[in-house]
């Protein structure tokens, strides 16, 4: 898909004013469009092999694109998205008011601040980490003490510094595991040490955006709720290994007294779209998928360890679909290099580590597409 934004405005208005002719003709709207009429590309070329969002290539599952057709005929219906709670309680076997659904993870991770550092309060949370709740504790003004990862041991989250900075004021303590963009992944009795360290009054939030990676029995923040700690607030998200993230849909686990106070600032009743509420019903009725998409991902880290060992690049990865890779000041340059062949990739300082590239996972011939690119730029 190839056209000017003036064409695709030309195109939009075009099969606008062909709708109403589709009715008499009976012709059904969602089989008449085609990827070709609209444009999907968000801005990017149409050959853009994309490394940059840690999204998965593989696309959603028949069963969830099935869902989302569904929903998509019923456009005209509200949904409530409270309704998919069941079903997500049954997968992680809690109670239905345990769960909130939100648009995408971020949506949790951007009120968590809000309900919870509204008369004041620090956060305390780790420097090379993805941060979309912290942004908002920054604009609220909020301090929030954010400690360098262990370098030494993968990158990985400094337990007991993140600890020893918690005060009085302390109101929330982030830390997302598996992490983005290091991979390093918190064991169960570290998440438990945490737990029983903070105070009550301290919401301990989990991002597990990327837990479905993690091997089978692994044990995470759903365990620790499961076992009864009642000031845990953990994230999860259809957006990666169900490959759904342009649909938004991601949910909370927590005390339903937490699900409360944030669920007064967001996470209404209403947004959730039908076209998700279909899709995230697929979704969780193909286990398939997503233990499809963590044995790609398995598959594509240990192909880009090789290769980069190959070349005498060091990298930093875990079970997430992306890999760090450490280039020093060769960083921008490469970045940019690709860029102009329109590899997208994303630079490392946007986590504070400026010496390395992020690179998340693509379909195998995307991988390779990156790999001689590479080669031709170092
Ligand atoms: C750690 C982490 N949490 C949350 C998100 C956003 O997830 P969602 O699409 O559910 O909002 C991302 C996106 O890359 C992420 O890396």
């Amino acid at each position: 898909m190839d056209f000017s934004r003036r064409q695709f405005f030309k195109k939009t208005s075009q099969s606008a004013m062909a709708i109403p002719f589709l009715g008499t003709l009976a012709v059904d709207p969602c089989e008449a469009a085609t990827s070709a009429e609209f444009d999907l590309s968000m801005g990017n070329p149409e050959d853009a092999v994309r490394l940059n969002f840690n999204e998965n290539a593989l696309g959603p599952s028949p069963l969830a694109i099935e869902g989302a057709m569904a929903g998509l005929k019923e456009g005209c219906r509200y949904a409530l998205g409270g309704m998919l709670r069941p079903l997500i309680a049954k997968h992680h076997g809690v109670d239905a008011d345990w769960v909130l659904m939100g648009t995408g993870s971020t949506e949790l991770q951007r009120l968590a601040p809000i309900s919870h550092l509204r008369d004041g309060g620090n956060v305390v949370s780790g420097f090379e980490t993805w941060g979309g709740g912290l942004v908002v504790a920054d604009n609220m003004g909020a301090e929030v003490k954010r400690i360098p990862l262990l370098k030494d041991n993968g990158y990985s989250f400094d337990i007991p510094a993140m600890l020893n900075a918690v005060d009085n004021d302390t109101k929330i303590f982030l830390i997302v595991t598996p992490n983005n963009p290091t991979g390093a992944a918190a064991p169960f009795e570290q998440l438990k040490a945490v737990a029983d360290a903070l105070p009550d009054d301290v919401l301990f939030v989990i991002d597990e955006a990327y837990a479905d990676y993690l091997p089978d029995g692994w044990k995470t923040g759903v365990d620790l709720i499961k076992e009864g700690y009642q000031n845990v607030l953990v994230t999860r998200t259809f957006s990666k290994a169900h490959a759904m993230a342009g649909l938004r849909s991601g949910y909370g686990i927590a005390h339903p007294d937490i699900l409360k106070e944030i669920s007064k600032f967001g996470c209404g009743p209403a947004s959730t779209s039908i076209v998700v509420f279909g899709a995230v019903q697929g979704a969780l009725n193909d286990k398939e998928h997503a233990i499809k998409s963590r044995q790609h991902v398995e598959n594509c880290r240990k192909y880009y360890e090789e290769q980069a060992n190959s070349l005498g690049i060091k990298t930093v990865s875990g079970v997430p679909p992306f890999i760090l890779f450490e280039l020093g000041d060769r960083c921008a340059p490469i970045f940019n290099a690709l860029r102009k062949r329109n590899i997208l990739i994303s630079q490392g300082k946007s986590w504070n580590l400026p010496n390395h590239l992020r690179i998340s996972y693509g379909l195998t011939g995307e991988n390779e597409i990156f790999f001689n690119a590479l080669k031709e730029t170092l």
